[in-house]
């Protein structure tokens, strides 16, 4: 398969050298097969094409199919093996469907990445019950559902979920009351998940990601949406930022492709934060 860095943003020079080293015998997740939600942008395109790059088959959904179609078919002109599936997350029936299509193709899924969400921002006062509930009905009911409408199909040793929750998840934020529940509950939801497949016997694993902030459409329309105090609360996030920059999405793929590979055998319940050092102090 030819290398598809290029397409991910920000690959740098040194880890494209890196990655062009493997041939085909040493892809880090040859012969699996994985579903990505919300795998039509930002940390979910990056994730479904460094999988794709790493030997896995790659089942590519999103709410938008236009946005799914785009990302498969990147990784199809590639010479790797994508599908690309229409999914709401919140709908149970979707996961059926998709099931359904997983099911017809292939004998067992690998792995899953639970990666759609969405942003909203309010605080405890002005956030209402209908905005909670559509923002935790995505964020945390879709993980839930996820997982749920999996587990029966990863049948093989070595099944991997990752939930990409936030550092949102782990520290609060006076404006993010919605946000924050919904990604504290995908680090505990993971963590019961966890157990329950270790006390099972499955061979599942079950983690979490923490990303801080970054470089998506997700931040990049949050940061715009704040018209003239943008700038302003932009140069407050990178002073947050111990390292001073925000993350690419290719941050936080690689951390998805070892989570998906056997290289992380011994981790299951763990929460993998990518933050730039934002939440060590
Ligand atoms: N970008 C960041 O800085 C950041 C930080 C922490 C966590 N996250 C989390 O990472 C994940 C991806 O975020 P991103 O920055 O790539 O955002 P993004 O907006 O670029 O991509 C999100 C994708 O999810 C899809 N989606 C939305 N609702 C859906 C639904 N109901 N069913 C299926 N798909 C749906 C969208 O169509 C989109 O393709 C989210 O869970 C987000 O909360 C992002």
């Amino acid at each position: 398969m030819t290398r598809i860095d290029d397409n991910i943003p920000a690959m740098g020079q040194h880890d494209h050298q890196l990655y062009c080293l493997h041939g085909t015998e040493f892809m880090r997740i040859n012969n699996k097969t994985a579903l990505i939600t919300g795998g039509g942008s930002g940390l979910g395109e990056a994730s479904s094409l460094r999988l794709a790059e790493e030997g896995a088959r790659v089942f590519v959904t999103d709410i938008s199919q236009e946005s799914a179609e785009r990302v498969a078919q990147t990784i199809r002109d590639f010479g790797g093996q994508a599908t690309a599936l229409h999914h709401d997350v919140t709908q149970e029936s979707d996961w059926s469907r998709v099931h359904d299509a997983i099911a017809a193709e292939c004998q067992s899924l690998d792995i899953l990445v639970n990666n759609a969400g969405v942003a909203f921002s309010g605080n405890i006062e002005e956030t209402s019950l209908s905005d909670w509930r559509a923002v935790n009905s995505v964020n945390s009911d879709g993980v839930f559902l996820g997982m749920k409408n999996c587990l029966p199909m990863m049948t093989k040793p070595g099944g991997s979920i990752i939930n990409i929750s936030s550092i949102e998840g782990i520290i609060g934020d006076p404006n993010l009351i919605a946000y924050n529940a919904s990604k504290g509950a995908v680090r505990l939801m993971t963590k019961s998940a966890a157990l329950h497949c270790t006390q099972a016997g499955y061979g599942i694993r079950v983690n979490s990601v923490h990303p801080g902030f970054i470089e998506t459409p997700m931040v990049a329309e949050g940061i715009a949406a704040m018209g003239d105090a943008a700038e302003e609360f932009h140069q407050q996030i990178l002073a947050a930022i111990p390292m001073g920059h925000l993350g690419q999405a290719i941050d936080i793929a690689n951390a998805v492709l070892f989570l998906a590979s056997d290289e992380s055998r011994y981790m299951t319940g763990s929460e993998m934060v990518i933050d730039g050092g934002y939440t060590a102090h």
